[in-house]
């Protein structure tokens, strides 16, 4: 496996999940990750979950970012068939408001860890930063391009309110 160069891949249990995710890829690309994305869903394609997760260390991906909603078993599922490190987003909700997805997401039995991020954009766009800061260990570019977002993060605060 060609450790410098491992990527990020996105993925999401539904279409509707990616107004949310799309902000991951966003921040991603702005970091000059490598990155992929896809549509898996624990129960309407378990199949392809099972393929995708057993497959991943081959292909090269070093953080999986997995979002989903309601019940919320992707990344769960997903962190038990790799041992790649996997974070959770998740995704707001409609009935209760991303809190289903949250608690699913976050009370992962010992044993099986996902790193657990907060509901909705915010929480996937701290997942796309925490995955390039992942990657950033064994990749040069990523490490200098998230130095300086955090730079012009850190200068675009203003002092004083107006
Ligand atoms: C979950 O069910 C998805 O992650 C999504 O957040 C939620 C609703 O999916 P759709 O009914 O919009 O396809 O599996």
């Amino acid at each position: 496996m060609n450790k410098k160069n491992l990527k990020v891949s996105i993925v999401m249990g539904s279409q509707s999940d990616f107004k949310t995710m799309k902000l991951a890829k966003q921040i991603l690309k702005k970091l000059k990750v490598p990155m992929e994305t896809k549509i898996i869903s624990a129960h309407r394609t378990p199949m392809r979950m099972y393929k995708y997760a057993s497959d991943a260390e081959k292909n090269n991906i070093g953080v999986i970012i997995a979002g989903a909603g309601g019940s919320a078993h992707l990344p769960g599922m997903i962190a038990a068939l790799t041992q790649i490190p996997v974070l959770g987003v998740p995704i707001e909700s409609k009935k209760l408001k991303g809190l289903d997805s949250l608690l699913s997401i976050a009370q992962m039995p010992k044993g099986i860890p996902v790193g657990t991020l907060a509901i909705g954009e915010d929480g996937a766009i701290n997942a796309a930063i925490l995955a390039a800061s992942i990657i950033s260990n064994n990749n040069p570019l990523v490490r200098s391009k998230l130095k300086s977002w955090r730079i012009s993060q850190t200068k675009s605060v203003r002092k004083n309110p107006k």
